[in-house]
């Protein structure tokens, strides 16, 4: 959420003003409220987690109409001591767009108000295929919350990341040996996947007509893959990913799971697909990727071949909420991966780099864009 705007303080630098005139009270308190906006922005992230983590959205939603606090604190598995607790966590997340009230009407008793989910927390029900809820579970857990605590000490040391900093190793070495981060991370991204894919072979059908051999390079657990085998059955399609993320896969019609390193090699195909992936890495590893992309790609001999990748254009389009999200994503990606979220001018120069002459960016997906090359 973004917090009142303020002008430029730049004056403040050498000489603090302490007159206290109105105008200068009124600036001051103005700015107390912005920063203590900005210092409270983690309790709307924790709240919303203890309310998924209660199972708030989906016991609202199962009840089937307006749903009254004292019905939801008997319904939650709670202490019911702390029903004026409940009360206060449902009115930040009924604020912050989660939960609405609508009028009930109990039989023989007086008119209450109850709760009904909204857009946003549908997308937080369990049995919503798309749902966001593996997301956050995985971005608000301590193993990676933890990186931004040492954001400072990371400043100032040697260490690559601030997760580095915080767990002692790489995000990527900590994921292949703690069962409990991949879980995460593969419900994280294959929840992620079914909402995105949806949409792309929804709105760019025409990108699959046509192609033979398709490659989701860093395909993860092949939810993306797995669509576009359904959806396209003549495009023999194949996930690339570390031999210890695709080694329990098993390979179904035309869908084939291959262990390997995109830094390596790309397996040969007329279409790659790069979601989520340029994000993870600096400029120098991501033109190591795309090159490899762009050799597989001219091996398939095929003229209609291209490269398709999911991922942020940073713009500043005058929606702040989305502007201020992407810039969360690329702190993300620092703290985490020592990746970053890229603008046109720096997408076009990677592109350069890694010999593409060409680039399209459709910003079909929200914060995101199918760039096409
Ligand atoms: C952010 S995830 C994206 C997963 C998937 N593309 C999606 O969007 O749902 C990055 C993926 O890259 C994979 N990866 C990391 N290093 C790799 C490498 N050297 N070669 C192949 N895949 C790699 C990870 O295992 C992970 O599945």
């Amino acid at each position: 959420m973004v917090g009142i705007k303020l002008k430029s303080f730049s004056y403040l630098n050498n000489n603090i003003d302490l007159a206290m005139n109105e105008e200068n009270n009124t600036k001051l308190l103005g700015a107390q409220a912005h920063i203590w906006n900005q210092i409270f922005n983690f309790i709307n992230s924790m709240c919303l987690k203890c309310a998924v983590e209660l199972g708030i959205p989906d016991i609202i939603n199962n009840h089937g109409k307006p749903m009254t606090i004292s019905q939801l604190t008997l319904a939650l598995p709670i202490n019911k001591n702390k029903f004026h607790c409940l009360y206060r966590l449902m009115r930040l997340l009924t604020h912050s767009g989660f939960f609405a009230l609508e009028k009930v009407e109990i039989e023989g008793e007086k008119e209450e108000e109850g709760y009904v989910i909204t857009e946003a927390s549908k997308l937080l029900l369990k049995d919503n295929p798309m749902s966001v809820t593996p997301f956050l579970l995985l971005v608000l857990n301590p193993i990676l919350t933890k990186s931004f605590d040492v954001l400072d000490t990371w400043f100032q040391n040697d260490s690559p990341t601030p997760f580095d900093t915080a767990n002692g190793r790489t995000f990527w070495d900590y994921g292949s040996h703690e069962p409990k981060l991949a879980q995460l991370f593969n419900d994280g991204m294959a929840s992620d996947a079914r909402l995105v894919t949806s949409v792309v072979i929804e709105k760019c059908k025409g990108v699959f007509e046509g192609v033979e051999r398709l490659v989701d390079v860093g395909g993860g657990t092949g939810t993306v893959a797995k669509s576009i085998a359904t959806a396209f059955p003549q495009i023999k399609c194949s996930v690339l990913d570390l031999p210890h993320v695709v080694a329990d896969l098993e390979d179904e019609n035309n869908l084939k799971f291959i262990g390997g390193d995109m830094f390596v090699e790309v397996p040969t195909a007329d279409v790659v697909l790069l979601k989520w992936i340029l994000h993870d890495w600096n400029d120098e590893e991501s033109v190591k990727i795309l090159k490899n992309c762009r050799e597989a790609i001219y091996k398939s001999k095929k003229k209609s071949g291209k490269l398709i990748i999911i991922d942020m254009n940073i713009k500043n389009d005058n929606n702040e909420n989305s502007f201020e999200t992407q810039l969360f994503f690329d702190m993300l990606m620092m703290a985490l991966v020592n990746g970053r979220e890229r603008n046109e001018k720096e997408w076009s120069k990677l592109f350069k780099d890694a010999g593409f002459s060409r680039y399209k960016i459709t910003p079909i997906l929200g914060l995101r864009s199918v760039i096409e090359n």
